[in-house]
């Protein structure tokens, strides 16, 4: 009784700066860093689509990124509940509840994929992975379908996060994220570096920067806009829910800018891992899980030919670097509902952590089955569930959350309140808020509504 009455005083926060910057970028940085962005800079101009990039991640990426933060570190509670009480309970509430179902639902999906990873480190360590294109397919298609083994590896990355989230804040996320980053950053860098060493290395570096102005078109904007938003993690509830945990003397803007920082360099060392390696050995990449689960472990071996011990390690810790990337995002996700569940059924955490763990483990083994193993009684209107999961939630939840959340804080929030908030109670200058106003306002809603428009395919 006594713990929980302290707990409900003293709201559990990050203990540092560096905690702030490395668990809020753990959350960002993740596997669509490396699956999706290096690709598309590829087709999509190369240097110049990494400038709408970066130009989409400082322009709406990091305004409604500080939205989720005010809202979050405004209520000092979960999701729903920071929402419900910026709207002192009206309709505008459901938003937050929206946030954490979808934080909800794209836990289970994300770590099938999470545990896909774990079982490529484990490949890699037993020698599996050299052989053939054909192999790696075969490879892919056998083990993602297995009834068994991927269903075995979400329940393991799932009780991994759980054991971290259960030690709390600042002793389970914020610890972990400190030793976790910084490793991924390491095997980044080394892998980087072996991969722009590789023969014909250039070729792929070009492929990658080279500014083709011709590619540039409404389809790449809005596709660079998507992208920003899901890599930076927003709309799914995580950014506010870490943000509940930030003092209240963490600067918000300059928190946003360099976590977007953080999540761009990335995602750019990521093509310099990947294309080079292609590109030496005349592989053209492609996007999504055959990427990384097909494509580069089969040019990781073919480009290492001459050098097995290498390929090995390089494969190896090319697939740790992902398990950690997908890590650190699922334990934001995962951490969403369980600070839901803990403070909304006043429970302890280890509990709430629990029922999360447990639930997320059944939507992961349907979403796992659903890709081959049981196939014909899990698909909905020819698609898996997997497809579904990955639809619903990153194509309709998270545009509309996105967005309402923009209109809730630019049109209905008292603008003292946002105010009070960007500035810290007045003790920064807050010389960016006009601008951070009218961009929520005016400029992301509409961005937003446009990515949503076309990817439903209503706007061209
Ligand atoms: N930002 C993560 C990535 O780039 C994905 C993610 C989205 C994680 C939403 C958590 C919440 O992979």
């Amino acid at each position: 009784m006594e713990k929980q009455e302290m707990t409900k005083l003293e709201r559990a926060n990050f203990g540092s700066r560096l905690g702030v910057i490395l668990a809020t970028a753990g959350s960002a940085v993740g596997l669509g860093n490396v699956w999706r962005f290096p690709y598309m800079a590829g087709e999509n101009g190369g240097a110049v689509f990494i400038i709408i990039y970066v130009a989409c991640v400082l322009l709406l990426g990091i305004p409604c990124m500080i939205s989720e933060f005010i809202i979050g570190r405004h209520g000092q509670c979960n999701t729903a509940r920071a929402f419900y009480k910026l709207a002192e309970g009206n309709g505008w509430s459901l938003i937050g509840y929206m946030g954490v179902l979808t934080g909800f639902l794209i836990t289970g999906y994300y770590a099938v994929v999470a545990g896909w990873c774990i079982q490529y480190v484990w490949a890699s360590l037993a020698g599996y992975m050299t052989g053939s294109p054909d192999y790696f397919q075969q490879y892919f298609n056998e083990f993602s379908a297995d009834p068994v083994k991927p269903v075995l590896w979400t329940v393991v990355i799932l009780a991994i996060t759980y054991l971290i989230i259960e030690h709390g804040v600042r002793n389970g996320i914020e610890r972990a994220s400190k030793a976790m980053m910084p490793t991924l950053f390491l095997l980044l860098l080394v892998i980087v570096v072996a991969s722009c060493m590789l023969p014909d290395a250039n070729k792929g570096i070009e492929f990658l920067f080279y500014p083709d102005f011709s590619k540039i078109n409404s389809d790449v904007f809005l596709a660079a806009l998507g992208q920003s938003f899901y890599s930076l993690s927003i709309a799914m509830g995580c950014l506010c829910t870490y943000a509940s945990y930030f003092s209240k003397q963490t600067n918000l803007t300059k928190s946003a800018i360099q976590i977007g920082v953080i999540d761009s360099i990335v995602a750019i060392l990521a093509g310099l891992m990947i294309f080079p390696a292609a590109f030496s050995v005349g592989v053209s990449p492609d996007s999504g899980p055959s990427l990384i689960f097909i494509t580069l472990p089969n040019v990781f071996s073919q480009a290492f030919a001459s050098m097995p011990v290498l390929g090995y390690i390089i494969s190896l810790l090319f697939f740790v670097l992902l398990s950690l990337a997908a890590l650190t995002s699922l334990m934001s996700l995962h951490e969403v509902s369980t600070a839901f569940f803990q403070e909304e059924l006043d429970i302890s955490r280890k509990k709430a952590a629990l029922i999360v763990t447990v639930a997320t483990a059944i939507i992961g083994a349907i979403c796992s089955l659903s890709l081959g193993a049981v196939d014909t009684t899990l698909t909905f209107l020819g698609e898996t569930l997997f497809d579904w999961f990955d639809f619903i939630t990153g194509q309709i939840f998270l545009p509309m959350v996105g967005f309402l959340t923009c209109i809730f804080i630019g049109w209905f929030v008292p603008h003292k309140v946002v105010r009070d908030e960007f500035t810290n109670q007045g003790t920064l200058r807050g010389q960016f808020f006009h601008f951070y106003l009218f961009m929520v306002k005016y400029v992301c809603p509409l961005g937003i509504l446009f990515i949503f428009l076309h990817q439903l395919g209503l706007l061209n």
